[in-house]
């Protein structure tokens, strides 16, 4: 027997970064964007005494780790522990099509789809509450990846509340060579702003705020104005630590993008476009370009995990 559940990727159209608190992660105001460029975790399952397996296809599965430290399999754990169940016996294969190490949260996005693989392989029936906080405990993004749509997240970006959102907007994203570490984006962000004598720490910071510029362009799906509204406060760091973004960003304005920034920590570099034929243009440009390594056209938002195939 075998579940395939379908996970979307997502992008911060706001991403507002706070000063560093005493446990090591910044308070966000955080609008996650789920868009339809996902992948698939089909749970099967296995042999006793086999454990969890871990394969992985697409492009990039060469740079997807298949030890214990992947979010897929520690979720198949800690679900599996919930419940008082023994070392789960089961084979997770991941279909990859989101960026690796790229700013999209494809390692949460996995995780998250395989707590819904696990959940209907195994009849267990848990409750989206307690789904929620072992996605918590797996890592910041992981929640959003369960919801999907459109969500502002507050404290480290695990605190979701759906946002209301109108119409479709299409995306462009530009993928770089190689990926960029998460914690030091947010280390590089923290020494920017002691380098510019603003202080880094929670005290010193003050707390963002979801801007109500952004919020309404949601809601009316003006793409327009949410183009004119992106920010991410991780954009200098990721630019700082790869200066070569400033290009990608670039070639994709030119492109007739009516927007553009850096993905979450990066190096993934989004636009959005007009309308999809718009979006296929900018995404063909930026191939064109040499200034990244690929680029997709997509369109959000989508749900969050769920489940495609039972067989
Ligand atoms: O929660 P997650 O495991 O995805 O976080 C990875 C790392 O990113 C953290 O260890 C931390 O360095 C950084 N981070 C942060 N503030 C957040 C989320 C992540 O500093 N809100």
């Amino acid at each position: 027997m075998s579940v395939t559940v379908r996970v979307p990727a997502k992008v911060n159209v706001q991403l507002g970064v706070g000063g560093l608190r005493a446990d090591g992660f910044h308070d966000l105001a955080n609008v996650f964007f789920a868009v339809a460029l996902g992948d698939e975790v089909t749970a099967t399952a296995g042999e006793p005494g086999t454990g969890v397996i871990l394969g992985c296809t697409g492009p990039d599965a060469g740079a997807v780790p298949l030890d214990d430290s992947n979010l897929a399999a520690r979720a198949a754990r800690l679900l599996a522990a919930r419940h008082g169940l023994a070392e789960p016996d089961v084979r997770l294969d991941i279909a990859k099509a989101i960026p690796v190490a790229g700013g999209m949260a494809g390692g949460s996005a996995d995780g998250a789809a395989a707590l819904v693989a696990c959940d209907a392989l195994w009849g267990l029936g848990t409750p989206t509450g307690v789904l929620l906080e072992l996605a918590a405990e797996l890592g910041s993004d992981v929640p959003f990846a369960l919801v999907g749509g459109v969500a502002l997240g507050r404290g480290r970006g695990e605190i979701l509340e759906p946002l209301p959102v109108a119409g479709t907007h299409h995306w462009v994203f530009a993928v770089a060579d190689g990926g960029l570490s998460t914690p030091a984006v947010f280390r590089e962000c923290d020494r920017l702003r002691e380098e510019a004598g603003t202080g880094s720490s929670d005290t010193e910071v003050p707390t963002p705020d979801a801007d109500p510029a952004l919020l309404a362009a949601l809601a009316d799906g003006d793409t327009v104005a949410l183009a004119a509204a992106l920010a991410n406060d991780l954009q200098p760091a990721a630019l700082s630590l790869r200066p070569a973004l400033a290009d990608t960003l670039r070639a994709g304005t030119e492109a007739g993008a009516l927007g553009a920034l850096v993905s979450g920590s990066g190096p993934t570099c989004a636009f959005l476009a007009k309308d999809a034929a718009a979006a296929e243009a900018v995404a063909a440009a930026l191939r064109a370009s040499g200034s990244c390594r690929t680029a997709h056209a997509t369109h959000g938002p989508v749900p969050g995990a769920a489940v495609v195939v039972e067989a």
